[in-house]
C-alpha cells in the first residue's frame, strides 16, 4: 500500500489554502478544517474589528499536533483592488519565507454579504454592494490568483454558493441572484480551468447558524428546516467544512463544474 498513515491523517499536506472571509462562521470553520487536514492557511478577512477573532482562531489552528501554518491578510474585497492587494501581499509575504514563490493549491471564496429588501426598494448602490462582493470578488480574487496556483496543476478552486441561489425568498433577490451568477461562473471556470486537473466547484449551505443567518427572515429560516429531510434541522458550520474540506483534496479530483447543496437534502426544487 502506498499511503502512509500519517497521509491518510494529514491528506492536505503541504498544500497551500487562501479562505476569505475566515474571520467567522463558514469561513472560519473551513480554515479550521483545511488546517486540521494539514493544509497551511491563509485567513483572509476585512473588519478591523475581527482582528482579535483572526488572532484567536491563528492561536486555535497552531495549537494543533502538527501546527499548521496560519497567516492573516486583511482587505476589503469589495474595493477593486481589494482582491490585488491580497496576492501581492501574499506573494511578498511569501518571499519573505525562504524567497519562496507564491504558489497556492486551493483558493476558497467564501466571504458574502446578504441584504433583505423588497425589489421596490432596491437601490443601484445596494446592488453594487452585493454583487461587488458576492460575484465580482470572487472573479477578481481568481483571477489574481491564476498566475499563482501551483503549476503542477490539480488546484482546487471552491466557491462558496448558497442554497438560495435556487430559492424565490421573498426580499431577498439580490442575494439570490448574486449566488446564482457564482453557479454560472463556476461552471464556466471549470470548462477553462480543467486542462492541468484543476477543478472549480461550488458549494450550496443551506441555513447554518452565523451573523449572517441572524439577519435572514425568521419565517424562511423555519421553512427551510422544516423541509429538511435529514433530521429536520439547519447545518453546523463543522459540516459545510468537511464537504469543502473533501472537495479540496485528492478525493474531489473527479469532481468539477458542480453545484454540491451542503443542505441535509434541502432543496427547492
Ligand atoms: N450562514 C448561512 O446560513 C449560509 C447559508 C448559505 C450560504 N452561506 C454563504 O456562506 C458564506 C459565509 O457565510 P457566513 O454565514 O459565515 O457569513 P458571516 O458570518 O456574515 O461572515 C462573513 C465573512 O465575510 C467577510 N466579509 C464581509 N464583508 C467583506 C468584505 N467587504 N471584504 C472581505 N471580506 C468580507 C467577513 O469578514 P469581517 O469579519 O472582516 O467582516 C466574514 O469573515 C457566504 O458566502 C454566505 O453567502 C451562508
Amino acid at each position: 500500500m502506498a499511503d502512509s498513515i500519517t497521509e491518510f491523517k494529514l491528506p492536505l499536506s503541504g498544500k497551500l489554502a487562501l479562505i476569505t472571509g475566515a474571520s467567522r462562521g463558514i469561513g472560519e470553520g473551513i480554515a479550521f478544517e483545511l488546517a486540521r487536514r494539514g493544509a497551511s492557511v491563509i485567513l483572509a478577512y476585512s473588519s478591523p474589528d475581527s482582528t482579535p477573532k483572526i488572532e484567536s482562531l491563528i492561536q486555535k489552528i497552531q495549537s494543533l499536533p502538527h501546527k499548521p501554518t496560519a497567516y492573516p491578510v486583511r482587505a476589503d474585497l469589495t474595493s477593486p483592488t481589494g482582491p490585488q492587494d491580497i496576492i501581492s501581499s501574499l506573494v511578498a509575504w511569501s518571499e519573505s519565507q525562504n524567497q519562496k514563490k507564491l504558489q497556492l493549491d486551493i483558493l476558497i471564496n467564501n466571504a458574502g454579504l446578504q441584504l433583505v429588501k423588497p425589489v421596490g426598494n432596491i437601490t443601484a448602490d445596494n446592488y453594487h454592494k452585493i454583487y461587488n462582493l458576492n460575484v465580482l470578488a470572487p472573479l477578481l480574487l481568481t483571477q489574481a490568483a491564476l498566475p499563482h496556483l501551483n503549476p503542477a496543476g490539480h488546484n482546487r478552486i471552491i466557491n462558496i454558493g448558497s442554497v438560495a441561489a435556487r430559492g424565490g425568498f421573498k426580499d431577498l433577490s439580490l442575494y439570490c441572484s448574486s449566488k446564482a451568477a457564482l453557479e454560472g461562473l463556476t461552471r464556466c471556470w471549470a470548462a477553462e480551468l480543467g486542462g492541468d486537473g484543476t477543478t472549480v466547484n461550488c458549494v450550496n449551505p443551506g441555513p447554518v447558524q452565523s451573523e449572517m443567518l441572524d439577519g435572514i427572515p425568521r419565517e424562511i429560516v423555519e421553512m427551510q428546516r422544516k423541509n429538511t429531510p435529514v433530521e429536520q434541522r439547519i447545518g453546523t458550520v463543522g459540516e459545510v467544512s468537511k464537504i469543502v474540506a473533501g472537495l479540496a483534496g485528492e478525493d474531489g479530483g473527479w469532481v468539477s463544474g458542480q453545484v454540491i447543496s451542503a443542505s441535509g437534502g434541502w432543496a427547492m426544487y
